[in-house]
């Protein structure tokens, strides 16, 4: 039965209109549009000039991530929380429709593991899986890219969220240089029922070909339920309108694996 109704949700929208059409996904996951906390939008005109971009694109929800890294980024959910909503404020008078989240993008490290004591306070977002409705809270994280994420430390941060009801969601999962020639951690993690995800720049090739090969194969594998922006600046965006016109999104949403149109629904 449940293989049926798989198959049956897979075949997704008419083939007719998949071509170009960024719509499909309907959520973003992840960018850096709260301005003036992270190496993202610097002030809010530039915050809102890449906002109404993504939201031309097609996309009806944002879920913004500012980086929360206790070295570089110390933010807190005190300093985020009243910044996102003066951005709120003026989205609202510019896109009324468009629906902005507030979640962030955690750095894994020893500071990580002790917000994750607290797991009220954590900055999740909500996502209700399209295939099979079951909902789930979940949490934005990512790795350092000059050295692989120590085994204890990543074993322990999924055990944490995970036994606190947290979906752990690994940032831009094909960027990371020591996963690229031996990429069956990618493989472990899906495994272990932690989502991965792709930017769209390295989808389309920006990252390098190491980068794009890694994330193909994590695609043709089935192993992503995510594909991000992760906008910082207006060329993050231009990548998103390249992947418009790539075989690869085509696949993505035909393989009615993406969990972005569920993401922002509770
Ligand atoms: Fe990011």
């Amino acid at each position: 039965m449940l293989t049926f109704l798989r198959n049956l949700f897979r075949k997704g929208p008419s083939q007719d209109h998949f071509k170009n059409d960024l719509k499909h996904l309907i959520t973003d996951v992840h960018s850096h549009l709260v301005p003036g906390v992270d190496d993202g939008a610097s002030d809010m005109s530039s915050a809102l000039a890449l906002i109404s971009r993504l939201h031309q694109l097609g996309f009806e929800r944002l879920v913004t991530t500012p980086h929360i890294m206790s070295d570089l980024y110390p933010n807190t959910p005190d300093i985020l929380q009243p910044r996102f909503n003066e951005l709120k404020v003026e989205v609202a008078k510019r896109l009324p429709s468009l629906k902005l989240i507030l979640a962030a993008e955690y750095f894994l490290d020893t500071s990580f593991i002790a917000l994750l004591e607290n797991p009220d306070e954590l900055l999740t977002f909500p996502c209700t899986d399209p295939l099979n409705g079951e909902k789930h809270e979940m949490l934005l994280f990512e790795f350092a890219f000059h050295e692989a994420p120590n085994d204890e430390l990543l074993t322990e941060a999924i055990f944490k969220m995970q036994t606190s009801g947290i979906t752990p969601v690994v940032a831009h999962c094909a960027r990371y240089p020591y996963w690229h020639i031996d990429r069956s951690k990618l493989e472990d993690l899906h495994d272990k029922g932690v989502i991965l995800t792709v930017n769209a720049a390295t989808l389309v090739g920006n990252y390098g070909d190491l980068a794009k090969e890694t994330a193909n194969h994590a695609v043709d594998q089935g192993w992503i339920r995510m594909v991000c922006s992760d906008t910082h600046a207006p060329h993050h965006i231009v990548a998103v309108k390249e992947l418009e016109n790539a075989e690869i999104l085509t696949k993505l949403i035909k393989s009615g694996e993406l969990l972005n149109p569920g993401v922002g629904l509770r």
